[in-house]
């Protein structure tokens, strides 16, 4: 089965004051089936949203192709591009920064229908009934929910143009830890009702490690390690995905409390380099990490950029 998104050899980069050239997507491969999970994973300005964005045809890339089931997508046929668009839908953060106070809750799930001039093959009510909210509540105004709820709007929002796509960049982060578990229920029953396929964008390992598929681990730009959820987070191969996964108590058998977390600051994005962009904050670099960028290398079902990774 061809999945719902390949992306081959994806690069961005920005002019930036200055005259300096920023590297913001360095040579991404990844591909995310129906009903499958794909997490990302990597610290702040690493390229998540840049890379989602590219997927979804909202910023075309220097290098590499977008594929949608199986079919290559030009940024030239505007058609084209604007039918992945609607197969890709956002989820961000912060949902009442995603939701007009002006609009009623039924005016908000209906809206992008509106926008398009079509209609859906779902009514407002059958949307809301999905994401576990009242009928009732269409005629509420987005101040008048809780935090998880409006965030249940703006799933439902997402629903309504029926994608394939869903981008999750931090769904949960600014939830009540009470309410992230129940709202990542409700997205896993939704991908296993619809077959969504979904992008998961997180800072945080533990709460990517119980529902991700796959993770993939971004590292200024690049992924350094990519694999079945259960692997990278037991064995880490790459010295990034090993200092991650130790500053996350709850993955430190015996552990409990403060630990180190990841030390360093990541080198500049719009630093030319050779070698290993990982290798000024590594324990394990050599003078070969130095020299020579490392190569994507499959160990098993995981793929690794490191010399060293065995
Ligand atoms: N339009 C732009 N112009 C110039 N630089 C940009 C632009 N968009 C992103 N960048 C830079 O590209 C890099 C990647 O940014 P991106 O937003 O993709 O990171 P991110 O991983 O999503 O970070 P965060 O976790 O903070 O959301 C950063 O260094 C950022 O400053
Ligand atoms: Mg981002």
């Amino acid at each position: 089965m061809s999945p719902v998104i390949a992306l081959e050899g994806l690069a961005k980069g920005y002019d930036i004051a200055g005259g300096a050239r920023l590297t913001a997507v360095d040579d991404v491969s990844l591909t995310i089936a129906a009903g499958e999970t794909y997490a990302l994973v990597g610290e702040s300005g690493c390229g998540k949203s840049t890379l989602a964005r590219m997927a979804a045809m909202l910023t075309a890339p220097d290098a590499g192709q977008v594929s949608w089931s199986g079919q290559t997508v030009s940024q030239q046929r505007r058609s084209a591009v604007r039918a992945v668009r609607d197969h890709t839908q956002f989820v961000f953060q912060d949902p009442a920064a995603a939701l007009s106070p002006r609009l009623t809750v039924e005016e908000a799930v209906s809206e992008p229908l509106r926008i398009r001039r079509r209609t859906g093959s779902r009514s407002v009510a059958d949307l809301l009934d999905d994401v576990g909210l009242d009928r009732s509540m269409g005629r509420r105004y987005p101040r008048e929910l809780s935090g998880g709820q409006r965030q249940r709007v703006v799933i439902a929002r997402a629903l309504a143009l029926e994608p394939k796509l869903l981008v999750l960049d931090e769904p949960v982060a600014s939830l009540d830890v009470s309410v992230q578990a129940q709202v990542l229920n409700l997205l896993a029953d939704l991908q296993a009702e619809h077959g969504l396929a979904y992008l998961l964008i997180a800072h945080d390992l533990a709460v990517v490690s119980s529902v991700a598929d796959r993770i993939g681990v971004m590292y200024l730009g690049q992924i350094v390690e990519e694999g079945p959820a259960g692997d990278v987070v037991t064995t880490p191969r790459h010295p990034y995905t090993q200092m991650l996964i130790a500053s996350v108590p709850a993955f430190v058998p015996g552990e409990r409390g403060e630990r180190p977390r990841v030390v360093g600051d990541p080198a500049s994005p719009t630093e030319r380099r050779t070698g290993c962009a990982f290798a000024t904050r590594c324990a394990f670099a050599t003078q070969v990490c130095l020299d020579v960028a490392p190569p994507r290398r499959e160990l098993g079902d995981v793929a690794v950029r490191c010399h060293h990774a065995s």
